[in-house]
């Protein structure tokens, strides 16, 4: 009988224990912002970090133009590929734990996106096409934009 009683406790614990990690998976680590928006609270390195992949974002669209305007597709690629999967795959877990899902979700899809784009220059597809796909991606810089912003912890 004790033994039972220990034994559910034990599992209740344990699913407490989940329930908060699946919680703070979701939920990120949020609070209000200072100008409507959500704030995600990052350690000031880890908010360095996640910027300088915004200006490499930055980098990567304005040399997709240029690429466009040049019709060189292979700068275009080359761009893009930059920005792709492989250069967003080494956050680390506890960064990853911080940003809530959606922001997740829609970062993942922008570096797929340049990786699409990188794709469809190799391709050869026409510039208007590459134009259309970037403009598709840079909605969704737009909508990340206006939903979040990033709060340091340390300051
Ligand atoms: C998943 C959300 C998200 C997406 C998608 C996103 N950004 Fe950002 N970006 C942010 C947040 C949050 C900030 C910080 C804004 C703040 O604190 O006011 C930021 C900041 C930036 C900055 C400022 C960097 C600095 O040094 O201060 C640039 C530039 C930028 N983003 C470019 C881009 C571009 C270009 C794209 C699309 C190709 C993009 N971002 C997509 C969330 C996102």
């Amino acid at each position: 009988m004790r033994l039972d009683k220990l034994a559910i406790f034990a599992l209740l614990l344990w699913l407490a224990t989940i329930t908060v990690f699946a919680w703070f998976f979701i939920r990120g680590v949020t609070t209000e912002g200072s100008d409507g928006r959500a704030a995600i609270v990052l350690q000031p390195a880890e908010r360095d970090l996640v910027l300088s992949e915004m200006r490499g974002l930055l980098v990567a669209t304005q040399q997709i133009l240029e690429g466009v305007n040049q019709g060189d597709m292979q700068h275009i690629a080359k761009a893009a590929r930059a920005a792709g999967m492989a250069g967003a795959a080494d956050v680390n877990p506890a960064l990853m734990a911080k940003l809530p899902v959606e922001f997740k979700q829609l970062g993942m899809s922008v570096h797929r996106e340049m990786d699409d784009i990188a794709k469809a220059a190799e391709d050869g597809k026409s510039p208007a096409e590459i134009l259309q796909m970037a403009s598709d991606t840079l909605n969704k810089c737009v909508a990340c934009h206006a939903a979040w912003q990033i709060k340091s912890s340390g300051q």
